[in-house]
């Protein structure tokens, strides 16, 4: 099957836009059928419908992308096409953008979602942190972590940086006085600063973290990344948190 590897520059391409173009081909190829055969093949709506989610997949697929996306694409088409039958007033779907922008622009940006971290995750991370040590979480979502932090080790000084606009705002209020919250992209943050770099991020940001690290953070200063490993680069420790989600820290000291 075709996929990627003969056409590089497709590689280059963020995920989602792949899938928007295999949207988009299946649908005009789909809806140029249904209009050229529309009398010889008799087929009723719904399966024309059918047919323009199978079409997405199948491109999805050839375009080599992750099984989630031609899940994603393989129901859009017929998901949109029920919405439409419903009557559901359209500004809900309006608040519901209006929420994923504010809490997911990171996503669309650099593939790094919201998700929480397990308050183990936080329990483990403070018993690693140094008397007296300064800690940063990258892209600390609605302040989870450093919340439980700050309550578990008072003498710490901790730090986050957030992207999405309400995430921060809520992060912010709940460790109003406990941490310090920063409205920003991790990309432009300083980690030479910090004693222990805390990050729950995605695949997709770990190599360029790991650049990021082994310039800025000073030999002594630990990258803790929940779940995320770093492509040929092995941990020094791995802490299992035996949580719901099988999480575990993957722990660097850096040199
Ligand atoms: C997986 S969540 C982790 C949240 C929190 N650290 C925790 O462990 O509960 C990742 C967070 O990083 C944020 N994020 C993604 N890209 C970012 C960027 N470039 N700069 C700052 N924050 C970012 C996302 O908005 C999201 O809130």
């Amino acid at each position: 099957m075709p996929n990627t590897d003969s056409l590089p520059w497709l590689q280059r391409l963020p995920p989602a836009l792949l899938a928007l173009g295999a949207q988009i081909m299946a649908l005009l190829a789909v809806a140029t059928a249904a209009i050229v055969l529309r009398e010889s093949a008799g087929l009723p709506l719904p399966a024309w419908i059918a047919l323009a989610g199978l079409a997405a997949a199948l491109v999805s697929r050839w375009l080599a992308l992750p099984g989630w996306w031609q899940l994603i694409n393989l129901t859009f088409v017929p998901l949109l096409w029920l919405t439409l039958q419903s009557a559901i007033d359209p500004v809900w779907f309006l608040a519901g953008f209006a929420l994923l922008a504010v809490t997911s622009l990171g996503a669309i940006r650099g593939r790094v979602p919201l998700y929480l971290s397990s308050p183990r995750a936080a329990t483990a991370l403070a018993a690693r942190l140094p008397k007296h040590a300064h800690l940063l979480d990258l892209g600390c979502g609605l302040g989870g972590p450093l919340a439980r932090l700050s309550t578990l080790r008072p003498d710490a000084r901790l730090d986050g940086v957030e992207a999405a606009p309400l995430n921060w705002l809520i992060a912010r209020l709940r460790l109003s006085g406990r941490a310090r919250i920063r409205l920003g992209n991790l990309w432009d943050t300083d980690l030479s600063g910090h004693d222990l770099v805390y990050a729950y991020l995605s695949p997709a940001a770990m190599p360029r973290l790991w650049q990021k690290a082994s310039s800025e953070m000073r030999p002594g200063s630990q990258l803790i990344s929940n779940t995320f490993a770093i492509p040929g680069v092995a941990p020094d420790e791995v802490v299992e948190l035996n949580d719901l989600s099988h999480a575990r820290l993957l722990i660097w000291r850096m040199r």
